[in-house]
């Protein structure tokens, strides 16, 4: 099927026994995952990674239309009845089109401006994202709405997410990279870093120490409205084991390797082409 074309008419009635999707183009949304899995214990997850497409933080605008459709038609045939964008760049430019283009309920990642904004006592926030989201007109909006006298910094991180996708959440690159793209922050004293990528609470901890300041992302925000939506429509599946089952457009005994040591547990991975 054509990426594009409306998928509306075609999407058969959801159950509470059906999926949740979850997507990123790596494995950075398995941060996201891992909120819901807590909040949403007996839902059975799909977990789609667009590996082969990494990094969606410098594709184009219709490139990430392009590919969260394809993605969204896999998650259709796998009968999801909601899905979670678990990806802030594809949130901030696709999310508008999905949602005209797909009947089913979207649930989007955005940066955690607002809370930041709210929590702040230096009167400075910084905001780490990828180069896509940092200038995207979303986080712009988000800004305007939220900020008020509040300072917020943004900064795009070409290459963090990158260090994640190979596994790594400490060691000297990362810090040199967190260095240089932190400076700025430092220096103009923000007391609260935005993770804006669902890679970076993968690096946490390094973040928060070389920013020396505290670290705020949109995990267990993007739970608690997934579980919102999920019981508005009395889709909410209340018993039984939760799952998860995971799928990668590139390697998946790769995919496995570095999903296994970020979620703690074994994973098994299956390859799929969208
Ligand atoms: N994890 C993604 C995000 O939240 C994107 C990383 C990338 O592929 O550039 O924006």
């Amino acid at each position: 099927m054509i990426a594009g074309r409306t998928n509306k008419s075609i999407s058969p009635p959801s159950r509470p026994s059906d999926p949740i999707g979850v997507f990123d183009s790596g494995v950075g949304g398995l941060s996201v995952l891992r909120e819901l899995e807590k909040l949403l214990p007996h839902e059975r997850f799909i977990f789609f990674a667009d590996q082969a497409f990494v990094p969606y933080g410098e594709k184009t605008p219709a490139e990430l239309i392009d590919r969260t459709s394809r993605i969204t038609r896999f998650l259709l045939h796998q009968r999801c009845k909601a899905v979670v964008v678990g990806c802030n760049t594809a949130t901030c430019y696709a999310i508008g089109q999905l949602r005209q283009r797909f009947s089913i309920p979207f649930i989007g990642v955005v940066p955690a401006v607002k809370p930041a904004c709210e929590q702040t006592r230096s009167g400075v926030v910084g905001v780490i994202s990828t180069p896509a989201t940092a200038r995207s007109r979303a986080l712009r909006d988000l800004v305007r709405r939220f900020a008020g006298a509040i300072r917020v910094i943004r900064i795009g991180c070409p290459g963090l997410e990158e260090v994640v996708e190979g596994g790594g959440t400490t060691g000297p690159v990362l810090d040199a990279i967190l260095k240089t793209r932190l400076a700025p922050i430092r220096a103009a004293g923000a007391d609260i870093i935005v993770l804006g990528c669902t890679h970076y609470p993968f690096l946490r901890s390094r973040i928060a120490k070389i920013a020396g300041a505290r670290t705020l992302d949109s995990g267990k925000a993007v739970a608690r409205q997934t579980r919102i939506i999920i019981e508005s429509r009395n889709m909410l599946r209340a018993s039984g084991l939760g799952t998860a089952t995971f799928y990668t457009t590139n390697d998946p005994v790769r995919f496995a390797r570095v999903a296994s040591k970020l979620l703690r547990r074994r994973v098994v991975a299956r390859a799929a082409r969208v």
